[in-house]
């Protein structure tokens, strides 16, 4: 029974000791590192950016899973290959020519993902879905974390996993906001590969003991 991989965001971190949270999340099961990048356009938020992944790449080997929550991310491609980003996810509402990000994306060799907001339906990933290596399901109003898990997500992961085995591609599903130990095993079950959680984490009194909760959720 394969386990899920688990993408703790540090957006829930403490920013003025950053080491804790990547020596945390070295330490433990979860094999990615989620990136929530915000400029204060897409989202009404602005996060973190360049020099703060740049400085976090020399401390850790885990996946680097950015998440670009910005206007225009087709701008920043190369940059965030450089300074060592291994699977770039950009959002399907901030795309006129998506297929052809999709390609520069993977043409400078990271991994390419396509986010949808609560509001995006799945089917309008039906053209692009076999270029993909991951889908990022939003499952809150991206922009904050701390925010509740939106029930109809669980409908469209399981539109997701349909498309993917119709088509034959090979995108991962990955689901972001509000994940906790108490919903996971039925995310799991209705798709997903990937679990991104930030607060129930970074706000948990053991956050070793809390990616093991998640990664050890398993379909029946
Ligand atoms: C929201 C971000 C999420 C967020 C998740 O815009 O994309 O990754 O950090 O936070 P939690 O897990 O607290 O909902
Ligand atoms: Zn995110």
């Amino acid at each position: 029974m394969s386990k899920p991989i688990i993408s703790p965001s540090i957006l829930s971190a403490d920013f003025s000791d950053l080491w804790k949270a990547i020596h945390q999340i070295n330490n433990s099961s979860a094999e990615w590192i989620h990136l929530d990048i915000m400029d204060g356009n897409f989202v009404p938020n602005i996060s973190f950016g360049m020099p703060v992944i740049k400085s976090i790449r020399k401390l850790t080997d885990k996946v680097f899973d950015a998440h670009l929550m910005i206007e225009k991310p087709e701008r920043y491609i190369h940059n965030f290959k450089l300074i060592g980003v291994d699977v770039l996810t950009v959002h399907y509402e901030t795309q006129i020519h998506l297929h052809r990000t999709i390609d520069l994306i993977k043409k400078i060799g990271m991994k390419a993902g396509v986010a949808i907001n609560p509001h995006t339906p799945v089917l309008l990933l039906k053209d692009i879905i076999q270029e993909l290596d991951l889908v990022l399901i939003m499952s809150v109003n991206p922009g904050f974390s701390g925010q509740s898990f939106i029930e109809h997500t669980y409908r469209k992961i399981q539109e997701t996993k349909e498309l993917i085995q119709q088509t034959g591609s090979k995108a991962l599903i990955e689901v972001d906001g509000g994940v906790h130990d108490k919903n996971a095993k039925k995310i799991i079950e209705a798709g997903a590969d990937i679990l991104v959680a930030a607060s129930y984490i970074f706000h948990h009194e053991n956050p070793l003991k809390a990616i093991d909760n998640l990664r050890n959720v398993t379909r029946n």
